[in-house]
């Protein structure tokens, strides 16, 4: 598939570098000449075409959007996203890594309401970059999960199979009101890690009978 990309940092570089050596072909939609990210992200991964936004937007039919929570508003409401797959991989942090909206919504369902046209799956947040780079646990014989929330269930499927290409079990949790208990989630595990020291390559498995 061809996959666009919006924010090529940290998150967006891992499963940007990942998905393209699975077979993907990867465009980073950028508008900002200077950036460093896209830089890197072009000196690291030579296959990555880029080019603005707008055109990016008429190559493909999946978004992932790894920005800052804060630049996502003006982000997607000034480009046209009609029917496209949102991957919403951001996380909405406030001051000493609280909710950023104060677990009153989850920041993707502000994202559907900012952009009603697309469709919007959550995916991707709940650990650190550093297992994206490396979803490969050998004392285990199970794959790591990857939680997932959406309205449209063909999306969800769309996404599921890129999760699997990245070596994650993909579990659909259910409508998008449920991304507020996995961006709760992504609090707990950032919390460990990034404040408190855990080490970061660690990552949740389903248990199931
Ligand atoms: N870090 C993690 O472990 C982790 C894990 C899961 C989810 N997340 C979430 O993923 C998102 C990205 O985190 P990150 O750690 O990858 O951040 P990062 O390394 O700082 O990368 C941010 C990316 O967003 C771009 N960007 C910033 N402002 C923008 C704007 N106004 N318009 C377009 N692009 C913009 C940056 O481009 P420039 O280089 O041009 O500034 C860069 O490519 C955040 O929402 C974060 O909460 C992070």
């Amino acid at each position: 598939m061809t996959l666009g990309f919006i924010g090529i940092g940290k998150v967006g570089f891992a499963l940007a570098n990942g998905l393209q050596n699975k077979g993907h072909s990867i465009i980073i939609g950028n508008d900002d000449p200077s950036s460093k990210s896209v830089k890197s992200a072009l000196e690291s991964n030579e296959s990555f075409r880029t080019m603005s936004i707008g055109d990016m937007l008429t190559e493909v039919n999946m978004v992932f959007l790894a920005t800052p929570f804060s630049a996502v508003e003006d982000i997607v409401s000034k480009i046209g996203l009609e029917n496209m797959i949102l991957v919403d991989c951001t996380n909405p942090v406030g001051p000493n890594i609280s909710h950023g909206l104060e677990s009153k919504i989850s920041g993707s369902e502000k994202i559907q309401e900012w952009a009603p046209g697309v469709h919007v799956v959550k995916a991707f947040t709940i650990y650190g970059f550093e297992n994206f780079q490396n979803p490969v646990y050998p004392k285990y014989p199970m794959e790591p999960v990857m939680l997932m929330a959406g309205n449209d269930p063909e999306s969800k499927k769309r996404v599921a199979a890129l999760v699997m290409d990245l070596g994650f079990e993909a579990k659909d949790v259910g409508p998008l009101d449920q991304a507020l208990h996995l961006e709760h989630m992504t609090l707990l595990w950032v919390k460990m890690v990034r404040r408190d020291g855990h080490h970061p390559n660690f990552v949740w498995a389903l248990l199931e009978r």
